[in-house]
This record gives C-alpha cells, sequence and structure tokens, in this order.
C-alpha cells in the first residue's frame, strides 16, 4: 500500500466496516514499516482488497483485511495470509494473531482454513454494535 492507495481503500473501509480506520491510520501503518506490513491485493491489476498486519518481536498480528465483493471467494484473502504468515516466518516470528467479530463468519471459517483457532474472547471488543472479538492465533 502507498500514499496513493489510501483514497480508494478508506472509501472501501467505509463500505465494509461499521466502524472504519480513519485515512490518517492507514497513513500511518504506510509511514511506521519498522512495524506495519500494509498490503493492497489486485486481481488482474483491478484494486481487490487491503491488509494491514505488525510484526512485533515474535509476533505477527494481522490487524486489518478485506476483499472487495465481487472479488471473493477466489483465495484472496488466503493467498495474502499465507503471503504475511510466510514474511513474519522469514523475520523470526513463532506465532501469529488476530482479534475477529464473534458473528463474521466468514471470516472465522477463512481464519480456521488457514489453521487458526479460538484461543480467547474479549467482551464487548468491538462497537457499533457492541459485540465479542474472539481472538484467534496459530503457531507459526
Ligand atoms: C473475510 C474475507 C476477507 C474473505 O476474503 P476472500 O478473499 O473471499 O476469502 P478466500 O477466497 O481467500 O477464502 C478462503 C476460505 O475461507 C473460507 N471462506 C471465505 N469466505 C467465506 C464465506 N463467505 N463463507 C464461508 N467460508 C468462507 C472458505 O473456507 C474459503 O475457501 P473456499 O472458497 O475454497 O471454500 C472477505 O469476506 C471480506 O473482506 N469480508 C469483509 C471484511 C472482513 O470481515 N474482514 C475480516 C475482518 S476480521
Amino acid at each position: 500500500m502507498t500514499l496513493e492507495d489510501v483514497p480508494t481503500v478508506v472509501a472501501w473501509e467505509q463500505q465494509l466496516f461499521p466502524n472504519p480506520w480513519a485515512p490518517q491510520h492507514f497513513v500511518a501503518e504506510i509511514t511506521n514499516s519498522d512495524v506495519s506490513v500494509a498490503l493492497v491485493m489486485e486481481w488482474e491489476g483491478e484494486f481487490a482488497g487491503y491488509a494491514v498486519a505488525w510484526i512485533v518481536a515474535d509476533e505477527l498480528h494481522i490487524a486489518n483485511i478485506a476483499v472487495i465483493p465481487r472479488y471473493r471467494r477466489r483465495g484472496v484473502a488466503r493467498a495474502t495470509i499465507e503471503h504475511l504468515l510466510d514474511l513474519a516466518r522469514s523475520r523470526g516470528c513463532t506465532y501469529a494473531q488476530l482479534e475477529v467479530r464473534a458473528s463474521n463468519a466468514p471470516a472465522i471459517a477463512l481464519y480456521r482454513k488457514l489453521d487458526f483457532q479460538i484461543v480467547g474472547v474479549r467482551r464487548g471488543y468491538y462497537e457499533k454494535p457492541r459485540e465479542d472479538a474472539l481472538v484467534m492465533a496459530r503457531e507459526l
């Protein structure tokens, strides 16, 4: 992801999430490249989605991932997460973790398929609507 991608990313973020990240949040992720990995995914040259992850010490944290509706169920998210897992391994990480809304069945199915397991619940973690987060994790 580059600064030029931010308007497109934010437009989709606002459509796809009830509590979207602000533009400056994405800008901070792009400029904080010591820790952040900010990606844009393309399908045949067209914008297909975006992802942000953090690599801190021995842990990969997947902070945000979205695939726009027209490119879903083509393996875009799966390939992106597999790329992030490989990158994290190459940087010495041993563990990957993320939070997901308890009602987000597609995302939970995606993470399970990639061998993440539910390791905890954060009560009332999300707003709009207030909802628990499942903490999912796997070793690398
Ligand atoms: C969740 C999301 C990122 C999945 O993206 P995607 O590119 O469509 O996912 P993939 O095609 O890589 O799917 C890989 C596997 O995940 C599972 N999966 C993905 N979407 C699913 C759905 N809607 N229902 C059930 N399983 C699903 C399937 O096992 C799928 O494999 P299959 O297609 O061979 O059955 C996408 O639906 C999305 O952007 N949702 C809105 C934003 C969001 O919720 N992000 C996650 C926040 S934690």
